[in-house]
């Protein structure tokens, strides 16, 4: 069986080990195997898929199709005609708020989302409030991050028509209690979308278990190219909405003035298809399965509570959310005393380790939490004690670097 070092050396971009990637909550790195299909793809297959009766159409076609399939697998949907490929994670919310929302929510009704959401699972809900005469309603956590049971039955009532929750937060690294919000949504009638964007590459996803009627994730985080995401929607609900997008390939039939749309699938997949980056998504997906969740939550776990325990040697160091480092997903944020995280992550640079700082696109959190900007190292399984023991390493003399003395 492979190990964790014999994955790393799948990604010629770490190559002799100059630099330590730590920014994996914001993209994630590809393996030789992902480049390789999506290259594959254009020398071999390359042509407009969905339209051509020749073989190479067919055949690009066929690729497209089997890699919604592998998707459909991924996310334990109940049929491919239930993922809609979209650009990221943020356009998938989008198609549901302005499909669904627009459509469903009236004045007066109210939308329950959380403190700790992306601004991509805060913005369209905004648009939607503010279109129809909504309100929105924000679930708050404690200081470990956690959305109690009590805080979800206050906030959530007859009034609520969508629940919008984060499956991980990209902060916090908190997993949220996303089946439970869902039964508890539902029997108020509210319909649940969870961003899945930071736990589809870290943990096995299963839709039909949690019960969401939506779920939204982004390729590019596990593995798979830039500009292809997907969208899992309940099929009586994807049946029923509008399209999002309209032009080219979401037709049945057009005249001058009207038009009838395809069926699932495609009714939400305006114009040419991103077909090649979709069967690198496939590709992603084979790889991760082939690593395994049960060895990249391992290795995740060892390496955050690594990093943790590091950090809590350094007194001017303040970690955000759980002391637990098993609930981190690999993200941990904090600050350090005196220093702004830019500055931190610009003295880390100068040793080629690369961390996030800033408000990490969740504003309405950092205002919770207090802080204008936090620094967050984000570890993903192909990271090492090394790259973790270097990065403590030279944090720890950062503040020395500022003029703090040691
Ligand atoms: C929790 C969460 N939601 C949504 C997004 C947006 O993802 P994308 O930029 O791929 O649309 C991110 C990206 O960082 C995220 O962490």
């Amino acid at each position: 069986m492979s190990s964790i070092t014999d994955f790393r050396r799948d990604f010629d971009i770490f190559g002799s080990g100059e630099y330590v990637y730590f920014d994996n909550a914001a993209t994630s790195q590809r393996p030789r195997q992902v480049l390789d299909a999506v290259s594959n793809f254009y020398k071999t297959t390359n042509a407009n898929p969905l339209r051509g009766l020749y073989d190479w159409s067919m055949d690009a076609t066929k690729e497209y199709e089997d890699a919604r399939k592998t998707v459909a697998d991924f996310v334990g949907a109940v049929s491919s005609e239930e993922i809609i490929f979209t650009r990221n994670t943020t356009e998938s919310i989008n198609l549901v708020a302005y499909s669904y929302g627009l459509d469903n929510v009236s004045k007066g009704d109210e939308i329950v989302i959380s403190v700790m959401e992306h601004h991509s699972n805060i913005l369209p809900w905004q648009m939607v409030a503010r279109k129809n005469g909504a309100k929105l309603v924000y679930l708050e956590p404690d200081d470990e991050g956690v959305i109690s049971r009590q805080e979800y039955e206050s906030k959530i009532t007859d009034r609520t028509k969508i629940v919008a929750i984060g499956h991980v937060s990209n902060v916090m690294g908190i997993t949220n209690p996303v089946k439970e919000i869902t039964s508890y949504a539902h029997s108020k009638g509210a319909v649940v979308v969870v961003d899945g964007a930071q736990s589809a590459p870290h943990m096995k996803v299963d839709v039909t278990d949690i019960g969401c009627d939506f779920f939204a994730f982004s390729g590019h985080k596990m593995m798979a190219p830039m500009g292809i995401g997907a969208l899992y929607g309940r099929k009586e609900l994807l049946e029923n909405m509008s399209p999002f997008l309209t032009g080219g390939e979401m037709i049945e039939y057009v005249t001058r003035q009207d038009a009838t749309y395809a069926e699932l699938p495609h009714k939400f997949e305006a114009g040419t298809v991103n077909a090649g980056d979709a069967v690198g998504l496939a590709e992603a997906i084979r790889y991760i399965e082939k690593v395994g969740f049960d060895r990249i939550e391992e290795q995740e776990k060892k390496l955050t509570a690594l990093l943790m325990d590091g950090l809590s040697k350094m007194p001017y160091i303040k970690v955000y959310g759980s002391k637990d480092p098993t609930k981190h997903c690999g993200i941990v944020t904090f600050t350090m005393e005196g220093v702004h995280p830019h500055d931190m992550a610009s003295v880390l640079n100068d040793d080629k380790i690369c961390i996030r700082a800033g408000h990490h696109c969740a504003q309405p959190l950092m205002q919770f939490i207090g802080a204008g900007s936090t620094a967050r190292a984000s570890v993903y399984f192909y990271n090492t004690e090394e790259e973790v023991e270097r990065f403590l390493d030279r944090l720890s003399s950062v503040r020395e670097v500022m003029g703090y003395g040691a």
